[in-house]
């Protein structure tokens, strides 16, 4: 297509290429992604009606530890996984209509060869320095760990299971090697200090030219002041190695050092580029080049501004090519008001939705809603179906449906030569500047806007001539084909304006109107014209399809493909921990009580109860540990008692304790512990040492009581 194209571009047409970031290589493709996929995929579609060189390009993002690691779970080699991996996302791309011109991996020869090009001509530069890192090293699973597999005590708060670099429970930022008690999330061996030497790329000494390219346009002015930040807390060196066992590229001539899988992932941008180039004859030079006239665009999500604002362009301009024009981002999808979340069915996978809804009511409904602003975009689902059948269904199509039956079974398909209202046809004609300034723009709501608040003045218009009662009165046919062909011709302007968002239905109407839907068909109406019979065009949003797909992602809660890349962790507004105590002894490594959120059922299960502590005491050669006596009845003699232990020795004397309520689980399984059964636990809160309380119910409260 490219040559094509690219010998019929007239000498003013832009010559553009577009990446969207590239999924890693060791997850599913969900609604999150695909907000990315559909906002670019609008947008190259949008500049490639407008006849303008388009390549739009993408890739896996195949290296790194987590995906080696994953791929040592499964029991495969990386390379096969990620072949896997990347034939699974290209089917969902495709099904969701992303067309792209190329999608590669970054674990190719081309990305290989750029790679080291790359770093070779920074090197010799000046611009790679080289240093000796003291690193936390798992010495059972013989590698260094990245800070995401270290667990541990924050040092700041003392909060026990905490990540290696920040902790959930007071917010605070640390390096890895100020952990207490760290220990390998891998193997769960205690790690050991080790040196190795680094390689770092001398980001600082690009720092004048980033100010000047954060203020030439190419940023939205969020991420510039985002960068302001960033300026303004200084910039530092980056770390662009791994030590062997690593799955990427081997740096030149430094043995068992591997780049760190964010050097070659936005390269990965260049070397699908380069691989389509090699198919279709394309001149790779002409948009890489330091003086390129074309035009380069990443669109990526607001959690990998700082790659692609700082570390990319630095890279580029060290190694001698040109600087993106511009990199758009855009805010995260929430679902229903809440983070995409396994257990409320809200993590969908974009295979998930595609086997219950058409993706296109998809496209649309992110269209809707997409500006160009780094705002969060909220898919809630209610919304989603009451919009997509609203404006698409009651607007849109039905435009076509009032009008479509009249032209075929009276006037043998014929659309009229006269135009029944010329004002109304100009409307919509002419507002075809206006939306693609909008599509251009990003501003993809606004654009919607407009073509729905066009296709209500055309069912207004429809409904006023009323061509079902007209027809009736024989004198009246030319007047019914008249209203009915300007309905279809208005229609037929609406769905060029929507073909960027909508190409299937736009491919349905080209076929029943036999034309092709061209941009510049917006300034014409077709008269005199044969259309084809009219077939419904799209289906109504069905509810009870969207509350199968939601059921659907939670049955895959426990698939074991679910795993994705370690999760960020989400940054906890600052809670109470409620401590298992028991759980905390026998198992070292714990896990967050509150982490995943539990169903209704689950929580019923828990058997709550008001206990009397009749008898509290020290344990002997343990430190955290207080043996207590529980009544569960009002009976002073004969009553039901437990025996529980529970580690709040740090902040009770066990003589305050005697004679309290407090809340116990009634009904959790027994625990064999070395001092003993454990019956039960009693239910504290507070970050630990001195700030834990027990439950303590108000007067009233009487043993035995079920709390409720
Ligand atoms: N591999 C890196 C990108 C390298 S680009 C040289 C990466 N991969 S990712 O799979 O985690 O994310 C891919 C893109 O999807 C990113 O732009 C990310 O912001 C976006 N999104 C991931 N989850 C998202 C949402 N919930 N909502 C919107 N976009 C999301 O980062
Ligand atoms: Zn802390």
């Amino acid at each position: 297509m490219s040559q094509q194209n690219q010998s019929s571009q007239a000498k003013n047409k832009r010559k553009i290429l577009v990446t969207c970031a590239l999924p890693y290589a060791n997850g599913s493709i969900h609604l999150g992604h695909l907000l990315e996929h559909i906002q670019t995929d609008i947008w190259v579609r949008f500049q490639r009606m407008r006849n303008n060189e388009t390549y739009f390009v993408c890739a896996d993002d195949a290296h790194g530890t987590p995906i080696m690691l994953k791929a040592q779970e499964l029991g495969v080699t990386p390379e096969e996984m990620i072949a896997g991996v990347r034939e699974e996302h290209m089917a969902d791309f495709a099904d969701f209509h992303i067309s792209f011109d190329n999608y590669h991996s970054t674990h190719s020869d081309e990305n290989k060869a750029f790679a080291e090009e790359i770093y070779n001509r920074l090197h010799a530069k000046g611009h790679i320095k080289t240093r000796t890192i003291e690193q936390l090293y798992d010495p059972e699973k013989g590698m260094f760990l990245p800070d995401r597999f270290i667990k541990g005590t924050c040092p700041k708060c003392k909060s026990e299971d905490q990540n290696g670099d920040s902790c959930d429970d007071c917010g605070a930022t640390y390096s890895p090697t100020e952990v207490l008690n760290p220990r390998s999330a891998i193997s769960g061996a205690t790690p050991v200090l080790k040196d190795s030497e680094h390689y770092f790329f001398d980001l600082p000494a690009f720092e004048q030219m980033l100010k000047d390219w954060t203020r030439s346009g190419a940023l939205q002015e969020e991420m510039a002041n985002k960068l302001a930040e960033w300026f303004d807390s200084g910039l530092r060196q980056w770390d662009i190695s791994r030590d062997a066992p690593y799955f990427g590229f081997e740096i030149p001539n430094a043995p068992g050092k591997f780049f760190y899988v964010w050097l070659d992932a936005p390269i990965g941008y260049m070397g699908s580029f380069k691989n389509l180039c090699d198919k279709e004859n394309i001149n790779f030079d002409d948009f890489w080049k330091l003086d390129s006239e074309a035009e380069l665009y990443h669109f990526i999500g607001k959690d990998i501004i700082y790659f692609h604002s700082l570390f990319w362009p630095a890279m580029l301009e060290g190694a001698g090519y040109r600087k993106p024009t511009a990199v758009y981002a855009h805010g995260f999808v929430t679902v229903n008001g809440a983070k995409m979340s396994k257990s409320k069915g809200t993590f969908i996978k974009g295979r998930t939705y595609l086997e219950h809804l058409n993706p296109e009511y998809l496209r649309y409904y992110y269209a809707a809603k997409l500006t160009s602003k780094i705002d969060d975009l909220d898919l809630n689902l209610e919304d989603f179906a009451q919009r997509v059948n609203s404006d698409l269904v009651g607007k849109v199509v039905n435009i076509a449906s009032r009008c479509a039956s009249f032209i075929s079974k009276r006037f043998d398909g014929m659309l009229s030569s006269n135009i029944d209202d010329q004002v109304l046809a100009n409307e919509v004609m002419n507002a075809g500047d206006s939306i693609a300034a909008h599509y251009e723009a990003r501003d993809f709501a606004k654009g919607m806007r407009e073509i729905m608040a066009l296709a209500d003045k055309v069912n207004e218009y429809i409904a006023v001539k009323e061509p079902w009662q007209l027809i009736k009165d024989e004198s009246k046919q030319q007047e019914v084909q008249d209203i009915c062909s300007l309905g279809i011709n208005m229609f037929r302007t609406l769905m060029i304006y929507l073909k960027p968002v909508l190409p299937v239905l736009a491919d349905s109407t080209a076929a029943f109107l036999n034309d092709e839907l061209i941009w510049e068909g917006h300034k014409t109406l077709l008269v005199d014209h044969k259309i084809n019979k009219f077939k419904a065009l799209l289906q109504r949003v069905d509810m009870d399809k969207v509350n199968a797909m939601t059921e659907a992602s939670k049955d895959n809660l426990l698939s074991k493909d679910d795993a994705k890349k370690p999760a960020k962790k989400e940054k906890k507004a600052k809670q109470v921990k409620v401590v298992d105590n028991t759980a905390a002894l026998n198992d070292p490594l714990g896990c967050d009580p509150i982490s995943e959120e539990i169903q209704f059922d689950d929580f019923a299960k828990i058997d709550l109860r008001i206990v009397k502590i009749i008898n509290a005491e020290h344990v002997e050669k343990a430190d955290k540990l207080l043996r207590l006596t529980l009544a569960l009845d009002s009976k002073e003699e004969g009553g039901e008692t437990r025996q529980v232990f529970a580690g709040i020795k740090s902040a009770y004397q066990p003589e305050d304790l005697i004679g309290k309520h407090t809340v116990m689980v009634a009904n959790l399984a027994p625990r064999k512990m070395r001092f003993g059964m454990s019956e039960g636990m009693v239910l504290a809160a507070g970050p630990g040492g001195k700030d834990l309380w027990i439950l303590n119910p108000d007067d009233g409260a009487q043993p035995g009581m079920r709390v409720k």
